[in-house]
């Protein structure tokens, strides 16, 4: 597995010297365990807290390129899948590789609206939840428990099981979510409709009331496909790495997605966009941004929906839902809390804290902005990310299971603790641990 490209390495320890080679911008991490002072030293790792600078596996789904502020799935831009494609076109290229035909695609959204029903059952633990419990507790809750359904999902190795799970699951995750969003409120569950089509059909189990048949305004239906379009896969992030680390050990899809969505829940990841809106309410009015700004510069506060661990440009997704914002509050009246984030933009964009950092807006900032103009609560922001992050979980996931060099994940440590010392009874604890402490 190499171009060709070495590295040569001099241990300034033993005076000796080794090529390793580089691949693709990379060395193996395990070819530095040759490197040793003795027979008796384990050799060289790599330490690296939260994966700073390195690539935990090889991946044909998306490319990234953070400093030019580039997206493609599967080689195509961002820009242009959001303009052209339906979100289950583009789930069925991030899934297959390549863009379906239309015969393809029509067999798709059949057997993924298929699967949208959910056993009656899932509606009897729904119940069980506190009327405010926060709807991510519920979604995490609930596609795990889908694995108690379907105890065949275990088979990971059997293509056609596989299948089968990535349809059921994305089928059923929009329903799970509508399900959550209702009984907070109170609502009667409402059945899917697999004719709406799979965007439409959401719209429908979260705010169908009396009307005989529910009619989505079709901007904001557009909207909410290329919101999905842009959330569905983003590389290796927390929850995908999630999703790979978990699946590794062959636990079965609905639990490991359970794990990712938890992974997304937090704040610094897809909760952002929940925590943005709360942020820009308490911000309030344009007079407020300085003294803000002068807090995130102190280190008291972050702002919420900036900076990003890869993007050290603009964020491309966060570019086109700005002009999908525009095109929303032509529909539902402009939201105001829109032209505090575009002043707020304006102002970090040209202070020098943030120039320094590379912090620019993430698709965080604006999303949460458009939906709350469609009608969602802040805590609904996040399920809106796991829905579609779904479909690009699933497809790591496989990718992951099809890779001959995926072994269990399991990292290595430094450890920093004690060296070997002899048991101390209870009764003689005491004194020696206050002064340890
Ligand atoms: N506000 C203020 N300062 C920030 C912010 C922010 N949002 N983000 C980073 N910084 C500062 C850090 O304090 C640090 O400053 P220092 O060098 O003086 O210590 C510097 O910029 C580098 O930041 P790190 O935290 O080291 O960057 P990291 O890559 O670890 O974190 C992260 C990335 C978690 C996204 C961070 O930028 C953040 O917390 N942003 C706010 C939360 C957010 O919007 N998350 C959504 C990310 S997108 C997604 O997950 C879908």
């Amino acid at each position: 597995m190499t171009d060709n490209q070495t590295l040569t390495i001099t241990d300034n320890r033993t005076q000796q010297s080794y090529t390793i080679p580089i691949y693709r911008g990379t060395v193996r991490a395990l070819d530095l365990r040759q490197i040793k002072t003795g027979p008796d030293d384990f050799g060289l790792m790599t330490y690296d807290p939260a994966f700073m600078n390195t690539a935990s596996c090889q991946s044909a789904i998306t490319y990234l390129d953070g400093d030019k502020g580039i997206l493609r799935y599967r080689g195509y831009p961002i820009e242009q899948l959001a303009e052209q494609c339906s979100f289950l076109e583009v789930a069925y290229l991030l899934l297959n590789g390549e863009l379906p035909t239309a015969n393809q695609l029509e067999y798709w959204q059949c057997k993924v609206m298929r699967h949208t029903m959910t056993h009656e059952n899932v509606k009897k633990f729904m119940d069980g939840f506190h009327y405010d419990a926060h709807p991510m507790g519920i979604l995490i809750s609930t596609v795990a428990a889908l694995s108690t359904f379907y105890p065949e999902a275990k088979n990971i190795n059997d293509p056609k099981s596989r299948d089968k799970q990535i349809v059921r699951l994305i089928g059923k995750i929009p329903t799970l979510a509508a399900y959550a969003y209702r009984h907070r409120l109170g609502l009667p569950y409402i059945a899917p409709d697999p004719e709406l089509g799979y965007t439409k059909n959401y719209m429908n189990m979260l705010w169908k009331r009396t009307e005989p048949k529910y009619a989505a305004n079709p901007v904001l239906a557009r909207a909410l496909e290329v919101l999905f379009i842009l959330h569905a896969d983003h590389e290796q992030n927390c929850s995908t790495s999630t999703m790979r680390a978990v699946g590794s050990s062959h636990a079965d899809p609905f639990v490991t997605a359970a794990a990712a969505i938890a992974a997304l829940s937090g704040p610094l990841h897809g909760g952002a966009n929940e925590e943005v809106l709360r942020m820009l309410g308490e911000i309030g009015s344009n007079d407020n941004i300085p003294g803000f700004i002068q807090q995130v510069k102190d280190g008291k506060r972050k702002l919420m929906g900036f900076g990003h661990r890869v993007y050290k440009n603009y964020d491309p997704r966060a570019r086109i839902i700005k002009k999908v914002a525009e095109e929303v509050f032509e529909v539902t009246g402009r939201n105001p809390k829109i032209d505090i984030a575009l002043a707020l933009e304006k102002i970090a964009l040209s202070d020098e804290y943030f120039i320094k950092r590379k912090l620019y807006p993430n698709v965080d900032f604006y999303s949460g902005i458009i939906y709350q103009a469609m009608g969602f609560t802040p805590d609904q922001f996040t399920v809106l990310f796991g829905i579609p992050r779904t479909v690009g979980w699933l497809a790591q996931w496989q990718e992951m299971l099809q890779d001959p060099d995926t072994k269990i994940a399991r990292p290595r440590q430094v450890y920093s603790g004690e060296e070997v010392r002899d048991f101390v009874p209870i009764a003689e604890r005491g004194v020696k641990q206050l002064v340890h402490a």
